[in-house]
């Protein structure tokens, strides 16, 4: 990435300055570290106090994944309960609650509200992700909720979403 950058800076250094660069690195460092980090943490929580998820994610490993390999990325098509533990821990405990602050550069309306040009706007995904109107049996740890699970807009965002989303959710 570095290198591409430096590439740019060669045909566009008026733009792409030394500090534009940093802020991209720096901004890449703190958005992807703390926040898998973090992630990780609630799933071996989660995991922790529902042991028949273990049970059941381990059949799967055992049954998808030969002995003699760590699981790759490659592999994650084949691991669907796995998949849904990740769903089901960022569902209830979403790393980036409020997600990062949106600020309006128009006019607009949202949920029938109006929101003047310049408002910052907070999304809280926490409570997105425990809306009953969306969910069952909201507060308890499913991951069986996301098997065959289809997204319907904006019911489970711990990326965000639309424009400004995380860019990095496919890394993550
Ligand atoms: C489990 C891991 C991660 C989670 C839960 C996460 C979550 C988020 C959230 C909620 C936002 C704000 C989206 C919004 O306000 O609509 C965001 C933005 C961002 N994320 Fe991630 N992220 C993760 C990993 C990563 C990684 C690995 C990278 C890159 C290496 C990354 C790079 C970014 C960047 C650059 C932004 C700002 C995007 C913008 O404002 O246009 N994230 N992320």
């Amino acid at each position: 990435m570095i290198n591409n950058l430096l590439t740019l800076q060669d045909s566009q250094p008026e733009y792409y300055t030394a500090d534009i660069i940093k802020g991209l690195v720096l901004i890449m460092l703190l958005a992807g570290t703390r926040t898998l980090s973090t992630s990780l943490e609630w799933a071996v929580c989660n995991l922790m106090n529902h042991p028949a998820a273990v049970k059941k994610a381990r059949e799967e490993l055992d049954t998808q994944i030969a002995r003699d390999h760590l699981v790759d990325e490659s592999d994650i098509s084949k691991l669907p309960y796995l998949q849904s533990i990740i769903f089901e821990s960022s569902r209830l405990y979403p790393v980036a609650p409020l997600l990062a602050p949106h600020l309006s550069s128009t006019d607009s309306t949202i949920g029938g509200y109006n929101v003047p040009v310049g408002t910052i706007l907070f999304a809280n995904a926490w409570a997105i992700h425990r809306d009953p109107t969306l969910w069952n049996d909201l507060t308890s740890f499913k991951p069986e909720r996301f098997e065959n699970w289809k997204s319907k807009g904006y019911t489970h965002m711990p990326f965000g979403g639309g424009r400004r989303a995380c860019p990095g959710e496919g890394l993550a």
